[in-house]
């Protein structure tokens, strides 16, 4: 049985429990973030914390702990569980005053929700998705105005993956005003000749931190770069596509709405960038 964090303590996953009146549970008013583990050591944490400590304040939302107290929560979470390989979830939300009001309550009197819990996934880094690649679908984007802020409202996320899943396809790139903004739970991109695609950030899609991450690879290793945004026509042109997140590092796209990239198979830029992206984020896992 796995052992999770909640408020402060450190319990088996049974024995967890928050409030009904949580305001995540009521009102998903709540962020998160997900950090991959590999070789027992955590990817990009500097780059989630920060993040998590922007979604935070752009919903005036109280920090639980401070950076060093959440790396040792992340960290003693790993070795509670034993985790070489696999994921670490954390979630705050603005808490519980014992009722349901839609107004915020007051940040003085109640304290932050944090909860944190592993997933263990053996051999995450060499998932046999990344050897294949996987199929997209597009789909209407019709989120809220604020995808720049990890919030845990995934209702249509999920909704998303599931009409992929019913159309015989992995996952769903979202569209708005003809444009791809993102996928349901990455950030996408497509390679055409020797440059890459991948939308610029502003409030309409998730800042990736793998993203981040990916770009600077790119261009470290000379490789063309446009931020701009796309249409799905261009993506079912162009020679190959590729996702981004930290439970999927790069993942290749083969297939958009049923036609086939290049050849089929994963193509050499995704290839190369998840093998850079793999070998460079562990020389600074924490
Ligand atoms: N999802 N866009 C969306 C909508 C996401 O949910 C995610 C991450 C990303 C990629 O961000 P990053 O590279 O920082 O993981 C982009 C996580 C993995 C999840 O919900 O499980």
């Amino acid at each position: 049985m796995r052992t999770v964090y909640v408020n402060g303590e450190y319990l088996p996953e049974t024995e967890a429990t928050v409030s009904i009146f949580d305001r995540g549970f009521l009102m998903a008013d709540g962020v998160y973030e997900v950090t991959s583990v590999l070789g027992g050591k955590l990817i990009d944490f500097g780059g989630h914390l920060a993040r998590l400590e922007r979604s935070l304040s752009e919903l005036d939302m109280k920090k639980p702990a401070g950076f060093d107290d959440l790396l040792d929560i992340h960290r003693e979470l790993i070795r509670a569980n034993d985790i070489t390989d696999g994921l670490v979830y954390l979630q705050v939300t603005r808490g519980s005053d014992g009722d349901r009001d839609f107004v915020f309550p007051d940040p003085e009197t109640t304290e932050p929700t944090l909860v944190l819990f592993t997933q263990s996934k053996p051999g995450l880094a060499d998932s046999p998705a990344a050897r294949t690649g996987i199929k997209v679908i597009g789909i209407e984007d019709i989120r809220w105005g604020r995808r720049d802020i990890k919030t845990v409202q995934l209702l249509y996320p999920s909704m998303g993956k599931m009409m992929a899943r019913k159309a015989g396809a992995d996952d769903a790139w979202m569209i708005e005003d003809g444009h791809v903004t993102e996928g349901t739970s990455n950030n996408a991109y497509i390679v055409k000749g020797n440059t890459i695609v991948t939308r610029h950030l502003s409030t309409d899609i998730l800042h990736g931190i793998t993203r981040a991450a990916v770009l600077r690879f790119a261009r470290e290793a000379q490789m063309r770069v446009e931020e701009r945004a796309f249409t799905l026509d261009e993506a079912k042109a162009a020679d190959e596509a590729f996702v981004t997140s930290a439970s999927a590092f790069v993942m290749p796209v083969v297939e958009i709405d049923g036609t086939a990239l290049g050849d089929g198979t994963p193509g050499p830029v995704a290839r190369r960038l998840r093998d850079i992206y793999l070998e460079e984020s562990l020389k600074s896992a924490v």
